[in-house]
């Protein structure tokens, strides 16, 4: 395989992990190599499901170093960027169907020196969020319905990835590609070779009994070896 042209990077999804334990295993994932650590806030609304907001985010941030990568599934996300801020996040992906003020919102958290990022359901075509690409850091390209851990990966969105990467050489941009749901040491390197550089995976981490070993198997799959 040809070496990607971008460091691969594992992002332990929280939503997956043992809330009564998450400090142990956090360290886990992190002595497996994860270096991103993936936040799925959820409000009911855009998802039918709820999960964790601004107080936990906080919280986690004064013990953990990880790169704190917030996936807002939430409607209107651009009332609560500032909270996201000062909680501690590192990037921020908003979904392109949630708002009607992507490009102002992504521009907004770019201006406070996050880095920006717009995410698509499966439904969405990749090609409706060209006109953004110009105030993104990252894409997300969700690989199963937003909502809940633990479904199976479609692995037609690396169509989508392929797509993405071709529109972003194009244009000569500098565009992190992330894909987040049933990514597992089994569909980790098509992910990689379809242009994927982030790679967010829950179950196939926290549900496991070794933690570090799977950690590792996803990474180093991944990567070839
Ligand atoms: C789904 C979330 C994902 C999810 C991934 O809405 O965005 O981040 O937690 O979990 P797994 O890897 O179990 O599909
Ligand atoms: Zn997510």
């Amino acid at each position: 395989m040809a070496k990607p042209s971008k460091k691969i990077i594992l992002a332990p999804s929280l939503l997956a992990c043992d809330f009564s334990d998450i400090k142990s295993q956090l360290k886990q994932a992190v002595d497996g190599g994860a270096e991103y650590l993936h936040l799925d806030v959820m409000d009911g609304v855009f998802v039918p499901n709820i999960s964790f907001g601004q107080p936990l985010i906080k919280s986690l941030r004064k013990s953990c170093d990880m790169v704190f990568d917030v996936h807002l599934m939430i409607t209107k996300p651009e009332r609560y960027i500032d909270d996201f801020i000062d909680a501690g996040a590192d990037i921020i992906t908003i979904h392109s169907e949630a708002t009607e003020n992507c490009k102002s919102t992504l521009d907004y958290i770019k201006s406070k020196g996050v880095k920006s990022a717009v995410s698509v359901k499966p439904k969405t075509p990749i090609s409706s969020i060209y006109n953004l690409l110009d105030c993104c850091d990252m894409v997300l390209i969700m690989s199963v319905e937003p909502g809940f851990g633990g479904q199976k990966f479609m692995p037609e969105m690396l169509e989508k990835v392929v797509e993405l990467k071709k529109e972003s050489a194009l244009r000569r941009l500098d565009l992190d590609i992330e894909i987040d749901g049933g990514i597992d040491a089994s569909n980790a390197l098509s992910c990689v070779e379809a242009g994927v550089n982030i790679l967010v995976a829950g179950s196939s981490i926290f549900g496991k009994p070794d933690i570090t070993a799977a950690t590792k198997e996803i990474l180093e799959k991944a990567t070839g070896n």
